[in-house]
């Protein structure tokens, strides 16, 4: 994994970045998720091993933190792994889509996760009822929750299997935690090598590697001109990372969007998700020549091991575009990418930079998503905001649990 950057980041920081990298040092020895790459991961290969053929289909109830990190790194996968399951994510109170995922699998063929770190969450149980109501033998499920939550307290009494998360990891740091290794290693996603990737981002960081100047550098610009430039998009060039993007917009969106802890300030950098060549032709104007609001990350694959490539024909009327005859794909999408970025380098005032993963693997999908972890504690660290807790959220859901309770 590469990270270019071409705006000037780094003048007069050093006392800065020393700071900040000593709060984060600090930091890891309460905050769970830092040191996920070093777990034991035993538990859950050894449970994946007492699955068989017969279970077809792996079923994630969970939202938020407890199901877009898994999606995200099965849908990247997806097309270069076929995986030996299909996996499934009910996510909505949506009772078209509760439907239309219901049709796709036969529950007798599949195997039930519960996720949820509170177990309490609305959408989550709800569904959890709809299909126990239909399957309620308890070997089909297995429950991923806080140890005490009142899911915990139900899962032990129909006697299921229970995996807990580490108390301090939080919903949407869980990814490389239990939350995330489940689904995937019922798939057969080497969770192994996801790890691997995630501990190579964590050395390179905390050990003086090459990424420690880039993360501290980015963090640093972002939270100075958080007020100028508070939208960030990430501009992906892979249809497989559309997931990830989503992932990172909760990552970011929840853990920043946020009241400073010492002020009355309300404070954030908007996260926006965008997918190459695809968003080229809308999103993009709007970064080109709107407000200069946004900074960008594009995010590149180096090497997309494909070579389909466009056929040598030539067609009347069309021989204009005869300059794509014989182009790989993977040799045009590098080109569509680096032509925006050298268009908005012309601009000279849009902060941007590149991140290139080496190829569609575990341990890239690993890499992306320990260096945007880090990148998101760093900017809260600096923002003064708790980068942890969720408060706004938290509030519609108390009211929904009221209005619950009124309607009976
Ligand atoms: O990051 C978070 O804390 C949230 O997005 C949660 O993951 C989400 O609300 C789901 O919560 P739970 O896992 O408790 O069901």
């Amino acid at each position: 994994m590469k990270n270019r950057i071409h705006f000037n980041s780094s003048e007069n920081q050093e006392v800065q970045k020393e700071q900040l990298f000593l709060a984060i040092e600090n930091e890891r020895k309460t905050i769970g998720y830092y040191d996920l790459p070093s777990q034991n991961i035993d538990e859950i290969l050894d449970y994946s091993k007492t699955f068989d053929s017969s279970i077809e289909n792996i079923v994630v109830l969970g939202i938020g933190g407890s199901s877009l990190g898994a999606k995200a790194i099965y849908e990247f996968l997806k097309p270069v792994k076929a995986p030996s399951r299909k996996l499934f994510f009910f996510e909505s109170t949506d009772p078209l889509n509760i439907m239309e995922i219901l049709s796709q699998i036969e529950l007798s063929k599949s195997h039930i996760l519960v996720i949820s770190k509170s177990g309490s969450t609305v959408e989550t149980i709800s569904i959890f009822k709809y299909l126990y109501a239909q399957e309620s033998n308890a070997s089909n499920y297995t429950f991923i929750t806080d140890k005490d939550s009142d899911l915990d307290k139900f899962a032990n009494k129909i006697g299921s299997k229970i995996f807990y998360l580490p108390s301090n990891v939080g919903g949407r740091f869980s990814v490389l935690s239990v939350v995330g290794l489940l689904p995937l290693s019922l798939c057969c996603v080497d969770i192994k090598e996801l790890l691997n990737g995630a501990n190579k981002v964590r050395e390179s960081f905390f050990n003086d590697g090459y990424l420690k100047e880039s993360l501290l550098n980015k963090a640093i610009f972002y939270a100075k001109y958080h007020t100028t430039y508070n939208i960030n998009c990430l501009f992906a060039y892979s249809e497989t990372l559309r997931y990830f993007v989503e992932w990172y917009v909760q990552l970011w969106g929840e853990s920043l969007g946020k009241k400073q802890c010492s002020s009355a300030f309300h404070v954030g950098v908007t996260p926006i998700g965008l997918i190459g060549p695809k968003d080229q032709h809308s999103f993009l104007q709007l970064i080109v020549e709107g407000t200069r609001d946004k900074s960008v990350t594009f995010i590149k694959v180096a090497d997309f091991e494909n070579e389909l490539t466009v056929p040598d024909i030539v067609l009347p009327y069309l021989e204009s575009l005869d300059t794509l005859n014989g182009i790989p794909f993977h040799e045009l999408i590098t080109m569509q990418s680096d032509s925006v970025i050298e268009a908005l380098i012309e601009q000279k005032d849009i902060p941007l930079d590149e991140i290139i993963i080496e190829r569609v693997d575990e341990e890239s999908i690993g890499q992306l998503i320990y260096y945007y972890e880090l990148l998101t504690s760093l900017v809260g660290e600096l923002i003064n905001v708790n980068t942890y807790n969720q408060p706004g959220v938290e509030s519609g859901k108390i009211i929904l649990k009221e209005k619950l309770k009124n309607r009976r």
